[in-house]
């Protein structure tokens, strides 16, 4: 009896508790239910706060008495910050979190964000090199290990994947992103979202964020930070696919960009992020700024003043305010002046909480926050070899001439490894370190003395951090060259030299380099350049002084490792460079997916008046989708299921290929198609399917592609899609120059 009578009052006070529990709280209500009831709840001040995201910081420890901190804490306290960014670690999120859910009045709790570009502890290689190695698999598990990471550290949220095209390796940025072309863009963001965000039902995902919304890739002269002036069809055709991609593949959020597009700054941008984002494609995910972007809309000339730029974002769609505090010191005064809707501040703040609750975080604040996990989680040797697969797979083999590369190990050779960025851990990474730690990669030097263990590796600088050399640097590396029986030398440019910030109007090999390589040379033995750095550089200076380029990009963790895989042979080189490799600077921008001009220069014959330099080829020295294996692979036998097909009919592709060398290796067949006339001008070539296929010594593979009229497609300006009749060619081939080709005809 007394058992029945206790059950019964521990029900009944569940029943009160519950009913006196705001439905908000109610972890049983729909979270549709729980928002409603919440925006009821919230003044207009505790709206904003929802769109306000303020940097973090260290929390605790010494910076706890920081009177800009505790301002912040103020803030939370307050219900005027909705999320910080830049708060890392189990402790630290739990603290600010504690703050947030046991001591402002409604208990919201705040979304952490980070950038996690590419890892949070454990560094993969920046993206432009991952995407070199069109494993579209690998890449989701990258994103997938870097979320896992870092929801085991506290974050809920990521400010990747970078969409943005660019063609232009001036800019810093090209780092973050997947290279020059739309369609392999697309694919690749898509992945990137998958890894990131799984379902966003466990705590080992993370929200991710498409950006920077739109064409940030376009800024002139390749100068951070730059006017972007682009046709919309461009912005159509080249610039919007990958982020509809990953809007497509269900991103959470998008960031605005930096720059304007038709002369209006993104933040403020309604075409951009109303007519496109959210009435074209339905985003229904929310939007958040870039670092101040709201309030630079004044720099730019756009907005009068803070007030107004909190004004023209909003209204323009766009939502949460990064750091500039325009929006959570104006919106309760715009929406008592009527100048913004309650109602469209209600549907904003709606998506920033329905995230918050489809995290759990209502119900669970701290389920991201748990030290114990972060430990075990964070650095494994389990994540550690797929950023080692991960590496091998991104590194371009740009040159080998008589197969100098792989070396022998087996033959103990003596080897000279030359490059101050060989031994130089700090070097081997970007900007976008996140919370990896330098000291723990492998560099190269330690990757070469494990894998080569019997030889004799003898190092040397050869040249100074800034590039620059002198004769005792070339005389040491020289004599080290004498005595060795192949020579590696590490040049490029720094990964710190990588990123945002980070345009050069020259992005070539420094002097001091091409010195070095040059008195290297004159020993007559095998040289061997590895290039790193975070964009293509113009290597036509170092080309007659080198019998092999091994493009390493920037790696991360596991350079070491990959490169010394690659350089023994243990990996056959597989990467394909996704962004054009420059002839000269002056030729930038060089890509291949360009149109045929009136006039275009024919391969020989009557070169006058016709579109060329008179001083450099039109073509790029290495083009998109190149590179090179230790093996060969043969392309025959291309053809095609009919020479006519209807609109609505699909268009089969197969080609023969054959691995005709003696080592067995991965290859990326790239197929590529032309519409010869259309009513706007088509590319001389466009992606439209790649297979990353690995074939044995002699194996010979039938592959088959199948087009369809998402193919056959084009954009106008104003985002109608035109599929038109005529004459198209298809292309097949290991890069988008040397490929076979066939003509059919689109009834
Ligand atoms: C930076 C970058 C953006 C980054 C943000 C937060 O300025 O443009 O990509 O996510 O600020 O760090």
């Amino acid at each position: 009896m007394k058992k029945i009578i206790s059950l019964a009052a521990v029900l009944l006070i569940v029943f009160v508790v519950q009913a006196q529990q705001p439905l908000y709280k109610n972890a049983k209500a729909t979270i549709e239910d729980r928002i409603n009831d919440l925006l009821k709840r919230m003044t207009p001040l505790e709206k904003a706060g929802q769109l306000n995201q303020l940097n973090g910081g260290i929390f605790t420890g010494p910076a706890a008495n920081d009177p800009g901190q505790l301002a912040k804490i103020e803030m939370v306290k307050e219900g005027k910050v909705g999320s910080f960014l830049n708060v890392t670690g189990a402790n630290e999120t739990r603290a600010l979190q504690k703050v947030a859910v046991e001591q402002s009045r409604l208990g919201i709790p705040l979304l952490f964000a980070f950038d996690v570009i590419h890892g949070y502890k454990t560094i993969f290689p920046i993206p432009l090199a991952e995407a070199c190695s069109w494993d579209i698999t690998q890449i989701e598990k990258d994103a997938a290990i870097a979320a896992k990471e870092s929801a085991a550290a506290g974050l809920h949220w990521t400010f990747a994947p970078m969409c943005d095209i660019s063609n232009d390796p001036r800019w810093g940025r090209v780092m973050e992103g997947a290279g020059e072309d739309p369609f392999y863009g697309s694919i690749v963001a898509a992945a990137r979202v998958r890894g990131l965000q799984g379902n966003l039902n466990d705590a080992d995902h993370i929200m991710a964020c498409v950006k920077h919304f739109a064409a940030y890739g376009a800024v002139q002269a390749g100068r951070e930070y730059n006017t972007v002036d682009v046709s919309r069809v461009a912005l159509w055709n080249k610039y919007l696919p990958p982020y509809y991609a990953a809007v497509k593949a269900g991103a959470a959020t998008v960031m605005n960009a930096f720059n304007v597009f038709d002369g209006v700054p993104a933040s403020g941008n309604k075409y951009l992020v109303h007519d496109i984002l959210e009435k074209k494609w339905a985003f229904k995910g929310f939007v958040v700024s870039d670092w101040n972007s709201f309030d630079e809309m004044i720099t730019h000339g756009y907005a009068a003043n803070r007030k107004d730029a909190a004004y023209k974002a909003l209204i323009a769609g766009s939502m949460m305010d990064m750091e500039s505090k325009v929006v959570v010191d104006y919106l309760p005064e715009l929406v008592k002046e009527g100048k913004i809707s309650m109602q469209m501040v209600d549907d904003d703040v709606r998506r920033v909480l329905y995230y918050k609750f489809k995290l759990g975080l209502f119900d669970d604040p701290y389920k991201f926050s748990d030290a114990t996990r972060e430990k075990a989680t964070e650095f494994t040797q389990a994540n550690r070899n797929e950023a080692r697969k991960a590496a091998d797979a991104s590194i371009v083999l740009l040159k080998n001439d008589h197969n100098v590369l792989p070396i022998d190990a087996a033959s103990n050779p003596s080897i000279a490894l030359i490059g101050y960025f060989a031994k130089s851990k700090a070097d081997l990474f970007d900007f976008w370190i996140a919370n990896g730690k330098a000291e723990d990669a492998i560099s190269v030097l330690e990757g070469m003395k494990e894998r080569f263990v019997h030889s004799n590796i003898s190092y040397s600088d050869g040249y100074l951090p800034d590039g620059h050399t002198n004769n005792q640097l070339i005389e040491e590396a020289v004599a080290n060259a004498n005595n060795a029986a192949v020579v590696v030398v590490n040049i490029g440019l720094s990964g710190k030299l990588a990123g945002e910030d980070r345009s050069l109007a020259n992005p070539v090999i420094p002097e001091g380099q091409v010195a070095l390589l040059k008195a290297l040379h004159a020993t007559g033995k095998p040289i061997i350049a590895v290039v790193s750095a975070g964009r293509p550089l113009v290597l036509t200076a170092i080309q007659p002084y080198v019998h092999a380029i091994v493009y390493s990009w920037i790696l991360g963790t596991e350079t070491g490792h990959a490169v010394a895989d690659v350089l023994s042979g243990d990996y056959n080189p597989s990467g394909k460079t996704v962004m054009s490799f420059p002839y000269a600077v002056g030729q930038i921008p060089v890509y291949y997916d360009h149109y045929n001009t009136g006039r275009p220069l024919p391969d020989s014959g009557d070169q006058n008046w016709k579109s060329r330099y008179r001083d450099i080829p039109n073509a790029p020295l290495y083009p998109f989708g190149f590179g090179l294996s230790y093996t060969h692979f043969n392309y025959n036998h291309l053809s095609l299921s009919n020479n006519t097909i209807a609109k609505g009919s699909p268009l089969q592709v197969t080609v023969q290929l054959t691995n005709t060398g003696q080592k067995a290796g991965y290859e990326v067949a790239q197929l590529y198609i032309r519409q010869m006339t259309a009513s706007i001008v088509q590319p001389i070539k466009a992606l439209k399917a790649f297979k990353r296929v690995y074939l044995q010594p002699g194996e010979v593979k039938t592959l088959q592609f199948t087009l369809t009229d998402k193919d056959f497609s084009f954009y106008d300006g104003e985002g109608n899609v035109h599929i038109e009749p005529g004459a198209f060619k298809v292309f097949v081939g290991g890069n988008s120059h040397d490929v076979l080709e066939k003509d059919f005809t689109l009834k």
